[in-house]
């Protein structure tokens, strides 16, 4: 809902132009996002300052689409070195793999989740009349009970091969101890494979608004029965990601990330200091 919200409400350039989004978020049409957007911000306005509110959702806007974008931007580089297996870890309702069907004879794509989600996101393209492409497998799993590793070579996943794994906003719901079993298992598939992620930082280095901002979306997690678990220190979580195996680690912070891809912007959208992105590299 939030990368159709994106294309809807933020200006030019894009950071993502995700056409399918809308259908893709169970939403019928432009008129039905504005009123559940508009319903989503009265009601967060009941229990927190409307500013506040306003600012979460612009952030999440920009959080989101640029997520993807960076994982996408960095994906088309191993493309171009000749990884051919993107592994889209807690996919949700991605659709790279619906936007990117030239890619079909360059690159297998497998999306992982829980079935439960897959089920859900598979009902929503029969209705949309769209067939999963090719090149995309279905991998249902549950991080916190099964192996990556066993279900991708369940799936059909290439082990001796390098693979691209993008893992966004997935971290956040998950324990420290699988998100480095996890991380473990990927550190250990063929050289020259890369993983992007984004996590939320510690409370400790952020601003006061800035803390505000994740109360809410703490809040929002808890009261869905998705509590936010996980939250890093940046430097320390590069060391240990290179402790892990990895041979290369690159962690990009706000500044970065709007130099980057924000600069310019006349709309306000900026990336939140909240989130960071990691990329590492076997
Ligand atoms: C906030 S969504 C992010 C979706 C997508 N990656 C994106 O960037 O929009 C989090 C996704 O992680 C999945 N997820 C969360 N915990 C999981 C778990 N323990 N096992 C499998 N999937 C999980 C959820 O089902 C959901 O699709």
């Amino acid at each position: 809902m939030m990368r159709a919200a994106h294309v809807l409400l933020d200006g030019e350039p894009k950071i993502l132009k995700d056409d399918l989004a809308l259908g893709f978020s169970g939403i019928e049409h432009e008129a039905a996002l504005r009123a559940a957007l508009n319903a989503l911000q009265a009601e967060l306005a009941q229990k927190f300052p409307l500013a506040l509110v306003e600012s979460l959702l612009r952030y999440t806007r920009a959080g989101v689409t640029l997520r993807s974008r960076y994982a996408e931007d960095e994906l088309s580089k191993a493309i171009d070195r000749g990884v051919s297996q993107y592994v889209i870890l807690g996919a949700g309702l991605d659709s790279f793999a619906h936007r990117r069907r030239d890619l079909a004879g360059v690159l297998r794509v497998f999306e992982v989740d829980y079935p439960a989600t897959q089920h859900w996101k598979q009902a929503r393209l029969r209705e949309l009349h769209i067939e999963p492409p090719p090149h995309l497998t279905f991998i249902p799993l549950d991080f916190e009970k099964q192996s990556v590793a066993e279900a991708l070579h369940a799936g059909g996943y290439h082990a001796g091969e390098p693979a691209f794994f993008s893992w966004l906003g997935v971290t956040w719901f998950l324990t420290e101890e699988t998100i480095f079993q996890t991380l473990q298992q990927i550190a250990s598939t063929a050289p020259s494979s890369e993983i992007v992620f984004e996590y939320p930082v510690a409370e400790a280095l952020l601003d006061e608004e800035e803390r505000q901002v994740l109360a809410v979306i703490k809040a929002l997690g808890a009261a869905r029965g998705e509590p936010v678990r996980t939250l890093f220190e940046p430097a320390k979580l590069a060391a240990r990601v290179r402790e892990l195996g990895f041979a290369h680690v690159w962690d990009s912070g706000p500044e970065e990330v709007n130099a980057r891809y924000f600069a310019g912007r006349t709309d306000g959208l900026r990336f939140p200091n909240i989130g960071h992105l990691l990329k590492a590299q076997v």
